[in-house]
């Protein structure tokens, strides 16, 4: 395993995504990690990450000394570079010049991480630096130079120690690929040992431990990427121990809940409880239009509904979640108090309360990892590149009040619109695509008819992780098509619009 020291970079996350796609497991620790826990023997490399601090600043986060004298390769990469640099006697000082961008670099010596490639060579790499290493600590020689920084690579060949001044981990240093994989491959000599089928079997044997021989776990299946593999993966690893409670909210899109029935219950033969509770949520949500009401009523009624259905599971023990490695990772990147911008639900508060042992089988794994574990588990592309669905479902695309009406239209036009998208081979290039019903009524002509009828909004945005996004170009023929179906095909409709804006400052939902 690699340990990633985070200096507060805003590529750590990047960084340990690199290591594990070259096959090789990596975990993130603060910089200021007990060195204890670093001189376990499972820890084979440091990385050390870049971050916005100077080193001789006030506040600089300093690792213990301790970390560099432990008998580690080590990698530094920018702030990291110069961290590793001062503390062994070397001299970092504030550039003349920041810079920030693309750069070119000279390969001078071809040894460590420019193991893989030839001298001369000139590599294009991604700079963002304020302060630049002026004096090499001793027994360090420079391996790459630009036109304006001198020691871009450095490397201790004894001590293999390496710094590296640009970004190996982002797209912009073209073989930033060869570099990390030659401190991980030549220097460290690891092997790929972190593919998809040991990803799986680690995790089976991890629940296997945690669960026990005898005991039962019970999961929330969303039919959504996580909740899915975390169900297919602990079914292998408890059989018939394991079982998934799907909670039928009835503001699912069209026909997900036979979908899920069919995939989890017929094809992978999951022990499911399919629970239609979709009349106690609309009776519980009738006449209220705020927003955040709606949210707060959709997370109280579905942890009622889930705790029932769990506490008649006779000896359930466990509750399996699908957190995800971004959500546990301790950086020490400043995310600040956020204000509550929408209330999302889940079944936090459920393990203390039912007094359950939890068990997150996805807890070390980044989403790319979740898909590719499903992969080796034969689950369908249909699961794992489904776009993200939010857990009060349509109620917070249905604007207003709910109705069993009104969701009969947004459940119409929808499916439309999915259909298209997916016939115009958008489906999985959009972060998502899906319809909204304002609360509106608008005048139309039908025939020699005047209607007064609803309006449907065409929501579709790109977006890497949903904190921010981009509104889709959609094709204007698509965009034709989809609403002069909608508006013929859905009863009730008469108006179709296109939502042009981005978040911040909209969000992707409506509600
Ligand atoms: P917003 O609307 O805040 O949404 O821009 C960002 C992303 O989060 C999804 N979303 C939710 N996901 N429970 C979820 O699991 C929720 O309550 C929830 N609300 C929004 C939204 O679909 C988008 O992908």
């Amino acid at each position: 395993m690699v340990a990633i020291l985070d200096f507060g970079s805003q590529y750590t996350q990047l960084i340990a995504r690199r290591v594990r796609e070259a096959g090789v497991y990596c975990e993130i620790y603060r910089y200021d990690v007990p060195v204890a826990q670093l001189r376990r023997p499972n820890v084979k490399a440091l990385i050390l990450s870049g971050g916005p601090a100077s080193v001789y600043g006030v506040d600089a986060p300093h690792a213990s000394r301790e970390v560099l004298e432990l008998p580690l390769p080590i990698l530094g990469i920018c702030y990291g570079l110069q961290f590793l640099a001062h503390q062994l006697g070397g001299k970092v000082e504030r550039a003349a010049e920041g810079e920030y961008g693309p750069a070119k670099v000279e390969v001078q010596r071809t040894t460590g991480v420019f193991s893989r490639f030839e001298k001369g060579e000139m590599l294009d790499v991604w700079m963002s630096h304020g302060d630049r290493l002026s004096e090499l600590p001793a027994g360090f020689e420079p391996l790459g130079a630009s036109a304006s920084c001198e020691y871009c690579a450095i490397g201790n060949e004894a001590s293999q120690i390496y710094g590296l001044q640009f970004h190996p981990e982002v797209v912009h240093t073209k073989r930033g690929k060869d570099i990390l994989e030659g401190f991980l491959f030549d220097v460290v000599k690891l092997g790929r040992s972190w593919t998809p089928a040991s990803i799986v079997d680690q995790a089976v044997a991890a629940v296997q431990e945690k669960v026990g021989p005898d005991a039962r776990a019970v999961l929330g299946l969303s039919g959504g990427v996580d909740s899915s593999v975390a169900a297919v993966l602990c079914h292998r690893a408890l059989g018939d121990r394991l079982t998934c409670i799907f909670v039928d909210n009835g503001l699912l899109r069209e026909g997900e809940g036979e979908a899920v029935e069919r995939m989890f219950g017929e094809h992978f033969r999951l022990n499911l409880i399919h629970v239609k509770a979709g009349e106690r949520f609309l009776d519980a949500l009738a006449g209220v239009s705020d927003p955040e009401q709606k949210r707060k009523i959709i997370g109280r009624v579905f942890i009622e509904v889930f705790e029932e259905e769990a506490r008649k599971i006779p000896g359930a023990s466990f509750l399996v979640q699908g957190t995800l490695y971004p959500d546990v990772i301790e950086s020490v990147s400043f995310k600040g108090p956020s204000a509550v911008i929408k209330s999302h639900h889940n079944v936090g508060g459920l393990p203390e309360r039912m007094q359950l042992g939890l068990v997150e089988p996805l807890r070390e794994l980044f989403k790319d990892e979740v898909r590719a574990a499903g992969e080796a588990l034969a689950m369908p592309r249909e699961v794992l590149y489904r776009q993200p669905f939010p857990g009060p479902g349509l109620a917070v695309r249905c604007l207003g009040a709910v109705s069993a009406e009104k969701l009969r239209v947004l459940r119409e036009a929808d499916a439309i619109f999915e259909e298209e998208v997916r016939a115009a081979g958008l489906y999985e290039v959009l972060w998502q695509s899906f319809c909204v019903l304002l609360p509106v009524r608008t005048v139309g002509v039908m025939g020699d008819e005047r209607t007064y009828d609803e309006v449907i909004a065409l929501r579709a945005v790109h977006s890497t992780d949903g904190m921010t996004a981009d509104w889709a170009r959609l094709p204007y023929d698509l965009v034709g098509r989809v609403s002069a179906r909608i508006i013929n095909e859905v009863r009730g409709v008469n108006r179709v619009v296109l939502d042009v804006s981005s978040k911040p400052p909209s969000t992707i939902e409506w509600e």
